[in-house]
């Protein structure tokens, strides 16, 4: 059932490529294993993940890993309102999303793993290597076949990251999600800019463009797809509200700047500034063009033609 064609078709239709990453994630889920997730943010771990829980049907609950994931948050709690009347009944227990997995027997996302508060973890620790839980005043919690752990993390966030690895990378199978191809990644952004006039051209040099910030000298930390969606995007828009098109250099460093000026991180110590890099790299890959934005003054607001709003 796993790898029909039929669950295969079902995942090219929202995930580009991946096809190996899609496998292993299969195989890891039919082999009862929890799984981490580790990639760069925008490397479409989500994504993957959703469609996989969506193809083999299973159910799935999400959780947003942050510094204010607490232990209750997670497990759940007593309804402090019900326990005045009726006690610390189990019927008076509000589940909270590992609790709801657990005897659901269903797949248990946490986005940001990295990020949630040390006794959290340890919670997700402990169902992890006991398939179990035990709730004050509740009792024992045994987690239904079918409970996995599925988390996900961004390996360069310096926030946590060396926290976690010994105890929940012993008790998970990895699954790395680096950059994808070109190619691949003009399709994503071609799926984001359907119904648009971008010729295949335009397209190729704007997730260059992106690409290119991710090995930058100047930049420690380049732009995910998510740029290039953005830049591809804010360039159509753009260029209708100018009357222009996105071959305009005004119309294209404008929304490049937009789209990746923010998402960039000039490394420490640093002259340029991000805009200034950004348009850069833009002319290096659309050419420099006489008498147009960036000549020199990187960043300066840029001439509008003549269309007035
Ligand atoms: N392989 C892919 N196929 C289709 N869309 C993709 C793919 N990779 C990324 N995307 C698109 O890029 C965007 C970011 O992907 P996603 O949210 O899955 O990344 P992520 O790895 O979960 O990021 P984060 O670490 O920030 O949570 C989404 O809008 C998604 O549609
Ligand atoms: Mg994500």
């Amino acid at each position: 059932m796993t790898n029909s064609a039929s669950l295969r078709n079902a995942l090219s239709t929202q995930v580009v490529g991946r096809t190996r990453e899609l496998e292993l994630v299969i195989a890891a889920l039919a082999a009862d294993r929890h799984v981490l997730l580790e990639g760069p943010p925008g490397t479409g771990k989500s994504t993957l993940l959703r469609a996989v829980a969506q193809g083999l049907g299973i159910g799935f609950e999400f959780v947003e890993g942050n510094a204010e994931l607490t232990p209750a948050r997670l497990v759940g709690h007593f309804d402090p309102a019900r326990v005045l009347n009726e006690g610390y009944d189990p019927t008076v227990f509000v589940d909270g999303p590992l609790v709801s997995a657990m005897r659901d027997g269903s797949l248990l996302y946490v986005e940001e793993i990295n990020r949630i508060p040390e006794e959290t973890l340890n919670v997700l620790i402990t169902v992890m290597s006991e398939g179990e839980l035990n709730v004050p005043r509740l009792g024992r919690i045994t987690a239904a076949k079918g409970f996995r752990l599925v988390a996900a993390m961004n390996p360069f966030d310096a926030v946590g990251t060396a926290r976690i690895s010994g105890a929940v990378y012993d008790r998970v199978c990895r699954i790395a999600m680096s950059y994808q191809s070109a190619e691949e990644e003009q399709a994503i952004v071609r799926r984001n800019t359907e119904g648009s006039s971008v010729t295949d051209a335009w397209l190729s040099k704007a997730v260059e463009v992106v690409r290119r910030t991710r090995s930058h000298p100047d930049l420690r930390v380049g732009s995910s797809v998510r740029g290039a969606v953005d830049f591809a995007k804010v360039a159509v828009s753009l260029a209708e509200l100018r009357e222009s098109t996105v071959e305009q250099p005004s119309v294209g460093v404008d929304a490049a700047l937009v789209a990746l000026s923010g998402r960039v991180r000039v490394r420490e110590g640093g002259v340029r500034t991000s805009e200034e890099i950004v348009t850069e790299i833009w002319q290096d890959v659309f050419g420099r063009v006489e008498g147009e934005p960036g000549e020199g003054k990187a960043g300066a607001p840029m001439n509008r033609g003549t269309t007035s709003l």
